[in-house]
C-alpha cells in the first residue's frame, strides 16, 4: 500500500473514531442541551492546542455479546493542551458511547493520561459524564475505578486536579471528583449521587427526583461537593479558565505573575464598606476588592457555607489565596461547614505555594445542640491544623471581633502567621463584653441597688480595658495597628518582604490532621 493510501486509510479509521456513538446518540445528547465530549474538550482548550492519544484504544469487554460490539475510544477521549497557554493533560467521557460507562480499557485511558499529568507537572481536567462501572466488565471496571483513585491520592498537592461535572457521575465514580480539588457543576446537567433515586425508594422509601437528590444546585449549596456553579457549559469553561490563571502548573511552581493594578478605589473604599456602628454587618467581599488588584476578587464556594467568604485574587500580580469571616452570614462564626471550607483551601493554597491573606471578623465558634453533636470540635480542629501547617507567606488582618477560639484559628500569631495588622476598631478578647460581665461581674450585679445599671457599667469597663487591640499589641501578638486605608500598603510589603519565607514542618511521614 502507498504511503497515500495509508494516509487515506489513517484519514477513514479517524473519521470513524471521532463519530463517537453516531448521530442517534448524539442528537439525544444534544437533546439534552449538553456538547459532546469533544465539543466540550475544544471549547475549553486553546484554539488548535489539543491532542488526542489512545483514539484506537478498543475495549476489552467480551461477555454478553460486548466482543461483538464497537466502541469507538472506549468512551473516553484523551490528550493534552494549553488552557490560555497553560498545559495540561485532559479527558472527557463520552456518553454516547455506552453511556460513558467505565471499563478495564477506558479506566486504562484515564490512568495513562493522569501518569502523564504527573510525569508532566501540569494540572489534570477530567470532565465526567457517565453511567458509572460498566456493568458487563464486572470487577474490571472496579479495579479501573480503584486505579483512579489511587492516582488522585498521588496526585494530591503534587499536581492541580479539576472534576467537571457534565452529566452523571453516579455511584463510586463519585470518589474521583471528590477526591479533586476543585469540582465544577452546570445547572440542570451535573447529577452526582451514591445511589440514585431508584435505589434510595427501594431501599428506604423516600422520593425524590434526581436533581433534589444530586443537582448542581444541591452540590453548590447544600453539600459543598462543588466549588463553581455555572448555568450553562460555556459559562463553566470561562470559570475553569479563570481558575487556571489563579494557580501553578504544580507544587514546584508559583503562578504566573500580571502586571500589577491598583484597586479601583473609587467604588471600593473602606471608609465607607465599613460601617461605624460595630453592630452592623458589612460584605467583607468588599473589603477584599479594596484591597486586591483591580478590586478582582474569584470566588470558590460561593454558595456553601457562606459565613466565610474563599478565593483567589492578586497583589502587585500575584496571586494570593483570602480567607474572610463573613459578617453579612451568620456574624461571620465558625461552624463545621465553615471550618471545612476554610482548612480545605489553605491547605490547596499551601501546597501550591499561593500566600494566605487572613481577614477576621467573627465572634467565636456556633455554639448550640446541632453544632456539637456534628462534629464541631473536630470539624473546627481543622482550621487549626490547616493554618499551623501552612508555610507559606501568612498576613491576617483583624478588622473588628476577634473572639475566644476564633481569634486563635483565623490565623493568629499563635498559628505562626508572619504578621498580624488589627484595624483601631479590632476587638480581641476571651469572648463578647456582654457575655464576659455577665460571668466575671455576675456578684456585683445581681447584689447592685440597680443591676442593669451596674451590668451597663460592668460591660462599659470590660470594653474599656479588652474591646480593642492595644492589650494583643502590647504583648506584641499584633504587628501593628494600623489605618484602615493602609491595609493594602502593609499586606502588600508583608507578601514582599516574605517572598524568601523558607520554613520547614517537622520531617515525619505526614501529620494525621482531624479529617
Ligand atoms: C453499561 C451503560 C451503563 C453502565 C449506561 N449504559 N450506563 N452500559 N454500564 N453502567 C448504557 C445504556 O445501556 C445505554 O446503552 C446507554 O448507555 C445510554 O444509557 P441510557 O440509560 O439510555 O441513558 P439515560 O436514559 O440518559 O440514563 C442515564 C443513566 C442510566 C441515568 C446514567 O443509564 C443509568 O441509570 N445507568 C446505570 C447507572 C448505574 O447504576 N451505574 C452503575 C453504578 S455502580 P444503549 O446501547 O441502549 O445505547 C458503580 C460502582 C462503581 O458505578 C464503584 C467504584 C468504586
Amino acid at each position: 500500500m502507498s504511503l497515500k493510501t495509508k494516509t487515506s486509510d489513517l484519514k477513514k479509521r479517524m473519521q470513524e473514531a471521532v463519530q463517537g456513538g453516531g448521530s442517534q446518540a448524539i442528537e439525544k445528547q444534544k437533546a439534552g442541551g449538553k456538547l459532546t465530549a469533544r465539543e466540550r474538550i475544544l471549547s475549553l482548550l486553546d484554539k488548535e492546542s489539543f491532542h488526542e492519544y489512545d483514539l484506537f484504544v478498543e475495549h476489552a469487554g467480551r461477555d454478553f455479546e460486548m466482543d461483538k460490539k464497537y466502541l469507538p475510544g472506549d468512551g473516553v477521549i484523551t490528550g493534552t493542551g494549553t488552557i490560555q497557554g497553560h498545559p495540561v493533560c485532559i479527558y472527557a467521557q463520552d456518553f454516547t458511547v455506552a453511556g460513558g460507562s467505565l471499563g478495564y480499557m477506558h479506566a486504562k485511558k484515564i490512568a495513562k493520561i493522569m501518569d502523564h499529568a504527573m510525569k508532566l507537572k501540569v494540572p489534570i481536567i477530567g470532565i465526567n459524564d457517565s453511567g458509572g462501572a460498566r456493568i458487563q466488565e464486572g470487577v474490571n471496571s472496579l479495579a479501573g475505578y480503584g486505579e483512579i483513585f489511587f492516582r488522585n491520592t498521588q496526585a494530591s498537592g503534587y499536581i492541580p486536579q479539576i472534576s467537571v461535572i457534565l452529566g452523571p457521575c453516579a455511584g463510586g465514580a463519585v470518589y474521583s471528583p471528590a477526591l479533586t480539588d476543585f469540582v465544577f457543576v452546570v445547572d440542570k446537567i451535573s447529577k452526582m449521587f451514591i445511589t440514585g433515586p431508584e435505589v434510595i425508594k427501594t431501599v428506604i422509601g423516600e422520593e425524590i427526583s434526581m436533581e433534589d437528590l444530586g443537582g448542581a444546585k444541591v452540590h453548590a449549596s447544600i453539600t459543598g461537593n462543588a466549588h463553581f456553579y455555572a448555568e450553562s457549559e460555556q459559562m463553566c469553561f470561562e470559570q475553569i479558565k479563570e481558575l487556571v490563571s489563579y494557580i501553578p502548573w504544580n507544587n514546584t511552581k508559583t503562578a504566573d505573575p500580571y502586571p500589577p493594578k491598583n484597586p479601583r478605589s473609587r467604588t471600593y473604599k473602606i471608609n465607607e464598606i465599613f460601617p461605624t456602628n460595630p453592630k452592623q454587618p458589612y460584605d467583607v467581599r468588599n473589603i477584599i476588592m479594596a484591597i486586591c488588584d483591580d478590586s478582582k476578587f474569584f470566588e470558590v464556594q460561593e454558595r456553601w457555607a457562606a459565613n466565610i467568604v474563599i478565593g483567589f485574587a492578586r497583589m502587585n500580580g500575584q496571586t494570593v489565596g483570602f480567607v474572610a469571616n463573613q459578617p453579612l452570614v451568620l456574624a461571620g462564626v465558625l461552624d463545621v461547614d465553615s471550618s471545612d471550607k476554610a482548612a480545605r483551601f489553605i491547605r490547596f493554597c499551601d501546597a501550591f505555594n499561593i500566600p494566605l491573606v487572613t481577614l477576621v471578623d467573627l465572634p467565636g465558634y456556633l455554639p448550640g445542640i446541632d453544632q456539637e453533636h456534628a462534629g464541631v470540635i473536630r470539624h473546627g480542629a481543622k482550621v487549626l491544623y490547616a493554618y499551623s501547617e501552612a508555610t507559606v507567606p501568612k498576613a491576617t488582618v483583624i478588622l473588628r471581633k476577634a473572639y475566644g477560639g476564633g481569634y486563635i484559628a483565623m490565623c493568629s500569631n499563635h498559628l505562626r502567621a508572619d504578621f498580624v495588622f488589627a484595624w483601631p476598631t479590632a476587638e480581641i478578647a476571651v469572648m463578647g463584653p456582654e457575655g464576659a460581665a455577665n460571668i466575671i461581674f455576675r456578684k456585683e450585679i445581681t447584689t447592685a441597688e440597680n443591676p442593669e445599671e451596674m451590668r451597663k457599667l460592668k460591660i462599659k469597663e470590660y470594653k474599656d480595658k479588652f474591646a480593642n487591640p492595644y492589650v494583643a499589641a502590647a504583648y506584641g501578638y499584633v504587628d501593628a495597628v494600623i489605618e484602615p486605608a493602609d491595609t493594602r500598603k502593609f499586606v502588600l510589603h508583608a507578601l514582599e518582604i516574605s517572598k524568601n519565607k523558607d520554613v520547614k514542618n517537622p520531617v515525619k511521614k505526614h501529620g494525621i490532621p482531624p479529617f
